[in-house]
């Protein structure tokens, strides 16, 4: 049974991620879910706790995924817990493009190995980005995020009618 680290920004969770972790484990047991900073996006709507909370909340079913926040690198994450490899998920081509290039990165500078999971295909048109588009004006959200994340938004954007 390996270790592996699926990384992410996770701002927020949605059921894609979902997807790839309950993939991640069916195929290699123990899952470390690495909550990071995109140094390509800007701060974010939620802080790294917060990511995690709600992550924590949302596969508390799944008990061989832990989660946890890390600074800087995801190869130093990866040596850092021991990970065999890290998992990414792919929901079009255009995700492989930036994936491909982000995995030959950090072979190259490291020796760490990245193994893509194709996303459901029901799943692969969910992003963070349109999520938090979509909440931020009051729209709902509850179909492509996990309970614990729906809450966790409606409480910052009341969804139109319960404001
Ligand atoms: O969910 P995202 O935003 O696509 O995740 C991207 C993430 C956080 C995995 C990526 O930006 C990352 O690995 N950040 C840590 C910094 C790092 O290792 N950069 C080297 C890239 S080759």
């Amino acid at each position: 049974m390996a270790i592996v680290l699926y990384p992410g920004s996770f701002d927020p969770l949605h059921l894609g991620h979902i997807d790839v972790i309950e993939q991640s484990v069916a195929l290699f047991g123990k899952v470390v879910v690495g909550v990071m900073h995109n140094p390509g996006k800007s701060t974010g709507m939620f802080d790294l706790e917060e990511r995690n909370e709600m992550i924590r909340a949302s596969i508390s079913y799944l008990p061989s995924v832990k989660v946890q926040a890390f600074e800087g690198l995801a190869v130093d994450a990866v040596k850092q817990i021991k990970a065999a490899f890290i998992v990414k998920g792919l929901r079009t081509g255009g995700d492989f493009e930036v994936e491909q290039q982000m995995a030959h990165t950090n072979h190259a500078v490291s020796g760490v190995r990245t193994v893509y999971l194709p996303c459901k295909p029901a799943l692969v048109s969910i992003s963070s980005r349109f999520i938090r588009e979509i909440a931020q004006y009051g729209g709902d959200v509850t179909s492509l995020v996990p309970a614990p994340v729906a809450a966790q938004l409606a409480k910052l954007f009341p969804p139109k009618g319960n404001a």
